[in-house]
């Protein structure tokens, strides 16, 4: 077999690559980004490195209704929110990442997680790259899972790795985390875009020819990438985000990408002495600290995938002290944000633009969905008034550009949260009032334009 060296310049990125070296990328547009990386690559024609056959037999072409749809049983373990997020559990064969900010509790989670998959009867392999055997031992003596007997091996060497597999035939894997891998066949540094690209090739070939389920940890750069590189993302069939604030106690898993399952799942969890808790009912957690009769607070009843959660939405207008209004959103898109400011001032009459406007969603969610629009209006609103809202009071709809309030999905189940949780009344768009019924306890409100929310409330 002829080996042939070569070198490549590869974008730190976005991954592109170029023979020679290239002070701007031209695809990302980033400076300075590219690094010099060796390929020893083994050339050879009847190569069919790559190629993964999905089922065991030779793969044909066949009419749909002949097509087998196979039952993968996806495996259930007693974290309901994380099996929630996945789509309902995990699937054999499935290579998921996870990533989220150092220190975050991806670690801590996944080794649940492990201790989880073995009590259902499940050989786990646990390679860490990051921290030795005994510090993984000492983290599973606080979680009280240590005498459960998933395997731990402390190992970067992606070749010894895949023979330990071979000998003790796991059938989840948990690599901790990619950025530590390091692929033999490749010249350049652990964490490098061609080492992560390459071993998680290798893995997803391990993954579909074994049907084990592997679920790899990646570090997120500080411009909010995994691993730098996008493409990692494209490789994997489920990408899953671990976000919260550091100084808080909870923790939100996010799905971003999933091929079984929908996206916009979250899963919330809660960082405790002894490791992540699950929180069943997240609205009460994110209303817990909500004052009574404060300006600028209207609570929205949003949806995160299936789920309905009841969040706050927070606004301070203040008048601007020198120069530009200055206009700051947190867990809000600030495009969003400006355009509620700009209907306000057009159709309700509200005098904005000499005002700053600092908007947040309290508890360090994010929310992204048009149904949030009239709580945002109304939190806004409530505070440049100087008037408090009903704290009984829930909102759900999205704004026109003519200030009229549209249809959402999912009213019903948004509605039943609201009341679940003990709200008296809660404002929806006309168009949504018909079809569905109504929960006891709460006063319904079908609103046309925001301009009636608006008099109505303040
Ligand atoms: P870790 O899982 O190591 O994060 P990651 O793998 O994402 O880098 O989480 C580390 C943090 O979690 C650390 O700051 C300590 C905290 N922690 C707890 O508060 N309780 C616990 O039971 C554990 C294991 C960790
Ligand atoms: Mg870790």
């Amino acid at each position: 077999m002829a080996k042939k060296q070569a070198t490549v310049f590869v974008c730190q990125e976005c991954g592109t690559e170029s023979p020679k070296y290239l002070g701007k990328c031209p695809s990302c547009g980033r400076w300075n980004t590219f690094i010099e990386e060796k390929i020893i690559e083994e050339v050879d024609p009847q190569d069919t490195r790559g190629r993964v056959s999905l089922a065991n037999e030779v793969s044909k072409a066949q009419p749909i209704k002949d097509v087998k749809i196979e039952q993968t049983g996806r495996v259930k373990t007693r974290l309901d929110e994380f099996n929630r997020v996945l789509g309902g559990g995990v699937v054999p064969g499935s290579l998921v990442l996870i990533g989220g900010d150092p220190g975050i509790g991806k670690s801590t989670l996944l080794l649940q997680v492990s201790a989880e998959l073995n009590q259902v009867g499940g050989v786990v392999l646990y390679v860490t790259g990051e921290e030795s055997p005994g510090q993984i031992k000492m983290r599973a003596q606080r979680l009280t899972i240590s005498d459960t007997d998933f395997y731990i091996y402390g190992e970067t060497d992606l070749s010894l790795i895949v023979d330990t597999i071979e000998k003790i035939k796991p059938d989840y894997i948990i690599i901790d985390s990619i950025q530590t891998m390091f692929h033999p066949n490749k010249d350049s540094v652990a964490g490098s875009v061609s080492q992560v690209r390459e071993s998680t090739a290798l893995l997803m070939q391990l993954a579909k020819t074994n049907n084990v389920s592997i679920f790899i940890v990646g570090h997120v750069t500080k411009e909010g990438n995994i691993a730098g590189p996008r493409m990692l993302e494209h490789m994997v069939d489920t990408v899953l985000y671990f976000e919260g604030e550091r100084h808080q106690s909870y923790r939100i898993l996010r799905a971003v990408k999933n091929r079984y399952g929908s996206t916009n799942e979250i899963g919330v969890f809660e960082m405790r002495e002894n490791g992540l808790r699950e929180v069943l009912n997240p609205s009460e957690l994110f209303l817990e600290e909500r004052l009574d009769g404060a300006s600028g607070s209207a609570v929205v009843s949003a949806m995160e995938g299936t789920r309905p959660i009841l969040v706050e939405v927070q606004s301070l207008v203040t008048p601007t002290a020198f120069g530009n209004a200055k206009r700051t959103a947190s867990g809000l898109d600030y495009n969003r944000v400006s355009l509620i400011m700009a209907v306000l001032e057009q159709r309700v009459g509200l005098l904005l633009q000499n005002y700053d406007a600092y908007l947040k969603i309290a508890g360090g969610v994010r929310l992204n969905e048009p149904a949030i629009d009239l709580a945002l209006a109304v939190s806004i609103a409530s505070s440049y008034r100087d008037t408090e809202t009903d704290a009984k009071d829930c909102f759900v709809g999205e704004i026109g550009l003519t200030g009229e309030i549209r249809r959402v999905s999912n009213i019903e189940t948004r509605v039943n949260e609201a009341a679940k949780l003990g709200f008296k009344r809660i404002f929806i768009p006309k168009n949504n009032m018909e079809g569905w019924r109504a929960p006891e306890g709460i006063e319904i409100i079908g609103c046309v334009t925001l301009q009636e929310v608006i008099n109505q409330v303040l």
